[in-house]
This record gives C-alpha cells, structure tokens and sequence, in this order.
C-alpha cells in the first residue's frame, strides 16, 4: 500500500519512526484531547538498533517509516524499555518480520513482555547499569522501577548525547514538530503536567531519587526523547525543574471545588464556597464533571493547595460522577491538600460524609465538617458556604 510515512532524523545517527495518532481521545481513563505519539527510534551503526515500537494498530506507520531508511530486516537488535502494549503491541509482529539478532529488555521487561506475548527466545534481560556497544555507539541502560511499570528502563546513546526516556518526561500531545522548541510552550506544558498528574503522579516518593540516579551517572544529555510527544533539547533542566517540583507538590494558593448537582443546589454551593475562596485573597477553580473530564481534575490538583468536593444525596449515596473521578483520584495519591465536603440533600443525607471519607483515604486534611443544605439553599445556607471559601483562603495564604 503506498504511504507518505517516512523517517525523520533527530541527530546524526538517529531517525524518529513512531506513529501519531490524531485521533485518541480516550487512554486507559485518561482524556486525550490532544491525541498522542508512540515514539520509536532508529539508530544506524554497525547493529541497527530499533528503540522501541508502537501500538499494534500502528505497525504500518512504524514499519513504512522504517522502510523510508532502510529495509527493516537489516535491524539487528531491538530495545525494548517499556512493555506497556502502546510501545509492545506490534513487537512480536515486527520481530516475526525483521528477524532481529536480540531484543533487549529490563529483568522485569522480559518477564512482562513473556506475560503479554508468550516467551520469546530472542529477548533477552540486561542488567541495570549496562552496556551495548552497537559499533561505534555504546546504549547505556538504566532501570527506573515503577516509573510507572516494574520493567521501566531508560536507554543512553552516547555519543549523540541521547536519552530514550520510554514514558519518563512525555506527554499526549499529537504533532509532527518533533522539538518541544518547535511546539507552543503553554500546551507543552499544560500536557506534561497532565501526563504527570495522569500517570506519574502515585511514584511522586521515588522521583527525586531516580532524578538523582540519572545525574549520577554522569551521562552528557542533549536530548530527551520519551515515548509520547516532543523530545526535550534547549530546555532539558526545564522539565527536570518541573519533576522535581511537581514530586515535592508544594501547596499553592489554588483551591479545586469539585462537584456534580442535581436541581442546582449543590452548584449554588459550588459558587457560593468558590466566592468566598476569591473574595478572600485565593484562586478558585470550579469543575462541574457534568463537563469535566476525572483527567482534568488530577491535572489541576497537582498544582493546588485545596481540594473540596460537593455532591447531593442519591439514593443514600454520592453521585456516580463523584465516585468515579474520587476513586481515581484516591489511586492517584495527591499530597499536601486541605479539602472539606458539601452538598444538598432530600431526607437522609449520606453523601456529604461519604465524600469527606474520600478525603480521609486521601490523606486530605478535613478543616471543617460537611456543609449539608437541605433541599435548596437559604441565604444564610450560602453565607456559611462563602465563609468556608473565606476561611480555605486563609488557610492557603
Ligand atoms: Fe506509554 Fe506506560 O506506556
């Protein structure tokens, strides 16, 4: 079938021959909005080195691009960093056609990979801290551990002052602009933080130590080229001041009110807390997920200071919406959030401390009791509602 796929160089020995895809909107739970890239790599040396695949549906992106520079039976190895299947899928299918010599992963990537895909005896585990020389060229290997998958590894190229970082510093932002230089700065960042907050967010403890493992290796990086989006070059400490900083959370002054309603109530509620957050010096940001996506609300917590959530009374229970994006943002593991609950109710009332239990499991620290309002609110009901904004302010200044 004939194609435009073709490869483009992003060093003097290295070729981009992922895929884009335009159209995802949806990743394990995650909202896409942007799509996305699975970022494959190819490097010419005396061992023809393909780092990385792509998503089984993407196989024909990944094999034409690799056919624009060469045929793909000369590969002669493949790295293998991450077996989530948007980098494995097409793996067993691209090693059927390409015959290499050995693929290489992590211990832990070639139990994973054998657990996916049967086991392979052409793959083959390297140890942590390795080398491969690939004739002129050495890929060094380091083992990232739960950054986000037990086989997570990164792979450095010296020599063209490469690092294949798998989903470490990526973000879902479709594009051709292969730089993140080449891309808008306020998308580039609003996608990392949403790809940190999506993904990375539950590892946050042991960032800062794998961030230290990588300076001690003394590797000279020059890029960053991860599994999804643009690669890092002129801004490298950029990003890695992000990790750093996105890992500690530092509270701000930002408080997230988080809510669904029934007949407007708790929406009255929402506004009326969200009031009294602005009239008292802080920054509120209110997310209906009648319209907001459980991604949306990860992505803006991370840089916030309070989380509150308001949801009415449903069958003695928390609306479905509230129960979703908590559990997942329960999974997440926020830090250093204060938070409170509120909502209307009919007769009995339950869904209030439910919420507050979230919180609780989410190490949130309570500062006041559930604000319950019954059936609509009063004009005192709102008073109390922009006092508890007015006292989160406080807490945040
Ligand atoms: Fe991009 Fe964890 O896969």
């Amino acid at each position: 079938m004939p194609s435009s796929f073709k490869a483009y160089p992003i060093s003097k020995h290295v070729y981009w021959v992922g895929a884009i895809d335009w159209g995802l909107r949806e990743f394990h739970g995650y909202s896409t909005s942007r799509g996305s890239t699975y970022n494959a790599y190819l490097v010419i040396d005396d061992k023809v080195t393909l780092i990385d695949t792509v998503k089984k549906s993407f196989e024909h992106e990944l094999m034409a691009r690799i056919s624009s520079v060469i045929d793909p039976g000369k590969i002669d190895y493949i790295i293998s960093n991450h077996s989530e299947m948007d980098h494995s899928g097409s793996l067993p299918s691209v090693i059927r056609k390409t015959r290499p010599e050995k693929v290489f992963a992590s211990k832990m990537g070639v139990k994973a990979l054998g657990a996916h895909f049967g086991s392979m005896d052409v793959v083959e585990a390297v140890e942590n801290g390795a080398s491969l020389s690939l004739g002129s060229k050495k890929l060094h290997f380091l083992e990232t551990r739960m950054l986000h998958w037990p086989d997570s590894m990164v792979s450095y190229l010296e020599g063209e002052r490469l690092l294949f970082s798998q989903d470490a510093f990526g973000m879902h932002l479709a594009t051709p602009r292969l730089f993140v230089d080449d891309n808008n700065w306020d998308v580039v960042r609003f996608e990392s933080a949403k790809y940190y907050a999506n993904i990375l967010l539950p590892y946050s403890q042991i960032i800062p130590k794998a961030l230290e493992k990588l300076q001690a290796t003394g590797w000279d990086i020059g890029i960053i080229a991860s599994d999804h989006g643009p690669f890092w070059r002129d801004d490298i400490s950029t990003i890695i001041d992000l990790y750093t900083q996105w890992s500690i959370q530092e509270p701000t002054n930002k408080a997230v009110i988080v809510y669904d309603t029934m007949w407007r109530s708790t929406e009255l509620m929402a506004h009326a807390i969200a009031d009294g957050i602005a009239d008292g010096g802080a920054v509120p940001v209110v997310l209906p997920l009648s319209s907001v996506s459980r991604s949306d609300v990860a992505t803006e917590i991370l840089e916030a200071g309070a989380l509150l959530v308001g949801s009415p009374t449903i069958n003695n229970n928390i609306f479905p919406s509230l129960a979703d994006t908590l559990t997942y943002l329960r999974g997440l593991k926020p830090k250093n959030l204060i938070g409170a609950a509120f909502g209307s109710y009919g007769w009995s009332g339950e869904a209030q401390n439910q919420l507050e239990d979230y919180l609780r499991e989410m190490n949130i620290e309570i500062v006041s009791d559930p604000l319950k309002v019954n059936y609509v609110p009063t004009s005192e009901n709102l008073t109390e509602c922009r006092n508890l904004g007015l006292s989160i302010a406080e807490k945040l200044s």
